[in-house]
């Protein structure tokens, strides 16, 4: 069941380049457009804290049940690929903004892995396609386990996803649509950046239910939540140059590392999967404190370090990893905030995004990892919107 539906513009063909080189490449710069979509779908416009903290109204329109919202005490996702990298980060925003314990498990590993059965859970599935076979597999089984049970032992079904007419809207009781439009690259961009605008509302409307916040610290949150597109348009025009001569630099590196920590330890998964499948490159992601016991000896001058260092509570952390990264002899490339100049003597390769709340900094750090990766697989001359041996819906 769901209200929302999404926005299409009838005039514009989804299959048209629209003037850009690849459709990855239109579909990452189309970002700033589908946060105002879905923003404008899940926010209540206008919503105002000094004028509404008094009445207590809810700023989000997200049309679940309040039962859904009273009961629930724990939240397992289940996805694939960039949609498992999207609830990593839901996860974070569950647990740290509204405080419900929330596990992810990629949904291949839940059919024979399931969580243990716990009362009043939110069983999520995210997956742009709706189609994916072993998100489908994961939710039937979610479904299974919990329906002859006692009713607080029957899972809420909850279904975000790019198609409202899909196999998972049929499979759940609830939907989320997405709202970034079709996605023809096979590298999911914008359905990923559609995802993350989904959660934060979804994991913000049970902060505020809970009042884990109240309306007065929701809203700067809001308000940079409205200054998104603004903030990806200008990440776009600010790096597109710079990545082009880095790209140029690393073309034919065969290994690269993404580190980063917190939040952007998801981000750094999600940057290695886009460098993955569309350049070839051995690229892996992982946490920054993590690679010290071990991977760090995989570094020399061959493997550039990719580390996502915005200002917050673990830039310095993340600023010892990549020193330490470059005693080796590592090339550093630095994603950071303007904020933060120390990273012009640590970095030889800075590329900044504006100054953002560390919580929220996960939509502007994915934005340089999309376009290097994208950079990179033209620079190399393949088909960056049809990678070899993936296809954009995997039905088995
Ligand atoms: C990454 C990519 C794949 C998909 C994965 C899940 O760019 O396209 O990793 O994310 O196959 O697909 P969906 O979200 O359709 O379930």
């Amino acid at each position: 069941m769901t209200l929302h539906k999404p926005i299409q513009n009838a005039d514009v063909d989804p299959h048209d380049r629209q003037g850009f080189a690849h459709f990855m490449l239109k579909e990452i710069y189309e970002q700033p457009d589908v946060v105002r979509q879905c923003l404008a779908a899940y926010l209540k416009p206008g919503w105002d804290s000094d004028q509404d903290a008094s009445l207590s109204s809810n700023p989000f329109n997200l049309a679940l049940p309040d039962e859904l919202f009273a009961t629930v005490s724990e939240i397992q996702l289940v996805a694939c690929g960039t949609s498992r990298h999207a609830s990593l980060v839901a996860q974070y925003w569950f647990e740290q903004l509204a405080g419900i314990p929330t596990r992810v498990r990629s949904a291949s590993e839940f059919v024979s892995a399931p969580f243990p059965l716990a009362r009043n859970t939110l069983t999520i599935a995210v997956t742009q396609s709706g189609e994916t076979a072993d998100t489908l597999a994961a939710i039937a089984a979610a479904k299974r386990r919990s329906s002859p049970a006692e009713s607080s032992l029957q899972s809420w079904l909850l279904g975000i996803t790019n198609q409202s007419e899909s196999s998972l809207t049929k499979a759940v009781d609830y939907t989320l649509p997405t709202l970034a439009g079709t996605e023809v690259g096979v590298a999911a961009t914008k359905t990923f950046m559609a995802q993350l605008v989904v959660f934060c509302c979804l994991a913000l409307e049970f902060a505020f239910r809970r009042q884990a916040l109240s309306p007065q610290q929701l809203a700067p949150t809001i308000a940079a939540l409205r200054s998104l597109p603004d903030q990806i348009e200008t990440t776009l025009q600010h790096q597109h140059e710079p990545i082009q001569t880095i790209a140029q630099t690393f073309a034919n590196v065969k290994d690269c590392i993404v580190l980063g920590r917190g939040i952007n330890h998801a981000i750094a998964l999600e940057g290695a999967l886009k460098l993955k499948e569309t350049t070839y490159i051995h690229a892996e992601g992982y946490a920054g404190g993590e690679f010290m016991h071990g991977p760090i000896a995989l570094l020399d001058a061959t493997v550039p370090v990719i580390a996502i260092a915005p200002a917050g509570s673990v830039y310095d952390s993340m600023l010892a990893n990549t020193e330490k990264a470059k005693a080796n002899g590592a090339p550093l490339i630095g994603i950071t905030t303007v904020t933060e100049p120390a990273d012009r003597t640590v970095f030889a390769h800075p590329l900044t995004v504006p100054a953002i709340d560390e919580l929220l900094s996960p939509f502007l750090t994915v934005v340089p990892l999309q376009l290097l990766a994208y950079t990179i697989a033209v620079q190399r001359g393949l088909d960056v919107d049809r990678p070899r041996n993936i296809t954009k819906t995997l039905t088995r």
